[in-house]
């Protein structure tokens, strides 16, 4: 039976929600802040990973707002700034993740969530999200201590799964951390929730592309035939 394991932002929760938020501090210039402030994020955590020199998730996430609203040039004070924080662990669902998650733990495949979160904020967010109660097991790369796609945190997920390789899946609407687990020997889907934006130019093709959650248990070895 094949193992899942589900990237958390971009994949079971939007983190666009985080723009309910920030709007007002940001308003009209709200799109522009969250842009600046997710790709920090996701810089600092590769920056980790490249010095091996891990610091959890929510501190890379404090110090992302902190460049966004310098490069912004927006103001906004060091209580609020701590509450925007702690909003990551308020995101919503995407809508098609807990139908999917249920289907495909109904056929008796073994659904993990593993993410770059520490683990107090993903069980937060997993809980406030609804959708604690549809999966197996929650993975941090916190336990590793490094980020994706460092090799370390697909190992992780290979051994806390205990599936055997090719048949242990990294789903994610994230091309770069498909291509880290490609890289690590799983088995990928990449969800292309976005048909206008094309996969990462690389040498690697996911093992399998839908468009949405809701897709992944019509196709095989998901389906159940
Ligand atoms: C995660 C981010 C990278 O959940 O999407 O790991």
């Amino acid at each position: 039976m094949p193992v899942l394991g589900f990237d958390v932002f971009a994949t079971l929760v939007d983190p666009a929600g985080i723009a309910d938020p920030l709007r007002p501090f940001a308003g009209e210039r709200t799109d522009e802040l969250v842009g600046e402030w997710r790709r920090s994020q996701l810089e600092y955590a590769f920056r980790c990973a490249a010095m091996g020199q891990y610091r959890p998730f929510d501190r890379v996430t404090r110090a992302a707002l902190d460049r966004a609203l310098a490069l912004t040039g927006i103001d906004i004070p060091d209580s609020g700034r701590e509450d925007l924080v702690a909003a990551w662990t308020r995101l919503p669902a995407f809508s098609d993740a807990a139908p999917a998650l249920a289907a495909l733990r109904a056929r008796g495949h073994r659904c993990l969530a593993f993410s770059n979160g520490t683990e107090k904020s993903l069980e937060a967010l997993l809980d406030h999200a609804g959708l604690a109660a549809h999966l197996d097991d929650v993975l941090s790369v916190e336990t590793v201590g490094t980020y994706k796609p460092a090799p370390a945190v697909y190992e992780h997920l290979l051994n806390a799964g205990g599936g055997e390789r090719g048949a242990t899946w990294l789903v994610s609407g994230n091309a770069w951390d498909v291509i880290g687990a490609g890289a690590a020997g799983l088995a990928t889907a990449w969800l292309q929730r976005d048909e206008g934006k094309p996969f990462d130019p690389w040498d690697y093709t996911p093992d399998r592309i839908v468009p949405g959650l809701h897709r992944l248990p019509e196709v095989p070895p998901f389906d159940g035939a």
